[in-house]
């Protein structure tokens, strides 16, 4: 038997573990560090009278030079006939074990460690593209990664504005009411150009598939955050707006996957090495993030399963230390 224990970890508990602060930081060494991130593997389940379904196995493991040794695998299913059930169409889990001996530690949510990981890494990137001095933030869309959109930020820049813009309005209203009771001064806007002409950060998640944020909108100084897009028919922003800025990924498989870098490439507005480099990069200083107030700055994410296990190993250190 065992004299490992397998922690259940639940959804509050997941939560208490990633407060953004110390994630944004652990992101930070992580990606500085790296580690050990397979291709995802995506298995297709045929349905009889549904559309099919997915499953995702999104494996990540420490370089054997690391001292703590951990291996993560989450696994998402996508299920889009739950919407005519009035449930979610993806749930996530992560499984947490030993990098050493392989033995289990634990299971925890996996939507959770998702979207902080998610947000956070944008964070993140914004501690090296967004103005120091950056204030307002306005936020595309109201779902599950978006409204935790102004707690990440907060977390790396004073921001004493909220707007929130999503395409359904209601969505945006109900966001800006939990951010206003929670004492983060925010607002609806209708106005989408004049919302993206006056945000020091703009950051979107959202399942669009064609452009929302127009280049020209946007004024000099500005970061641009994409969450949203992860095919590469997903888009979030216009040619425009890639072209005028200096552009950053999460990793390399963003050039691959995200319709707002693969499209521009393919039709030639922009060659690949407009994107200047990832977050890697920018952790190790082995390239310049913000270099002058004016420039517009550019982050595109696809997601990694190198920041889900710095997520994961944080929930499970920070419970084990509580315990001791
Ligand atoms: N980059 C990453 O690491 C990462 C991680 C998790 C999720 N995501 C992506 O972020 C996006 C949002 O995920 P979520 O879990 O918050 O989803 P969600 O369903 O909770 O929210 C989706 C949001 O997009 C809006 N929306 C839907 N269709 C739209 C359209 N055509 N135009 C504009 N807005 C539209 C909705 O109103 C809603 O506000 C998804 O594309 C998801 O794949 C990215």
């Amino acid at each position: 038997m065992s004299d490992v224990s397998l922690e259940l970890i639940n959804t509050e508990a997941t939560v208490a573990g990633l407060p953004y602060g110390a994630l944004v930081d652990a992101l930070q060494s992580g990606f500085a560090a790296g580690c050990t991130v397979p291709v995802r593997h995506h298995h297709h389940i045929q349905k009889r009278s549904e559309p099919d379904a997915t499953l995702l196995l999104m494996p990540a493991w420490s370089k054997a030079e690391d001292q703590d040794q951990f291996l993560g695998v989450k696994l998402v299913t996508v299920v889009p006939g739950n919407k005519a059930r009035g449930l979610p169409g993806l749930t996530s889990t992560y499984i947490l074990y030993d990098g050493v001996t392989g033995q289990q530690l634990a299971l925890m949510d996996g939507n959770v460690i998702t979207s902080r990981r998610t947000v956070a890494t944008s964070a993140l990137a914004a501690r090296y593209l967004a103005r120091d001095d950056a204030k307002s933030l306005l936020v595309i869309g109201s779902g599950r990664v978006a409204s935790q959109i102004p707690d990440a930020y907060r977390a790396v820049r004073a921001i004493e504005k909220v707007l929130v813009w999503d395409i359904i309005p209601e969505g945006a209203e109900k966001l800006v009411r939990s951010l206003n009771d929670r004492g983060i001064v925010s607002e609806v806007v209708t106005d989408l150009e004049q919302a993206v002409g006056k945000a020091d950060i703009i950051s979107a998640a959202t399942l669009a598939t064609s452009p929302i944020i127009t280049g020209a909108w946007v004024r000099k100084g500005t970061h641009i955050d994409l969450i949203g897009g992860f095919t590469p028919k997903m888009r979030e922003a216009d040619d425009a707006t890639l072209k005028a800025a200096r552009a950053f990924v999460d990793t390399r498989e963003a050039l691959r996957e995200a319709g707002d870098l693969v499209q521009p490439i393919q039709s030639g507005v922009v060659a690949e090495e407009h994107v200047l480099g990832t977050l890697a990069d920018l952790a190790n200083r082995n390239v310049n993030g913000r270099t002058t107030t004016d420039e517009i700055t550019y982050f595109k994410a696809v997601g990694s399963g190198l920041a889900d296990l710095v997520a994961a190993r944080m929930v499970y250190q920070q419970m084990r230390a509580e315990r001791q």
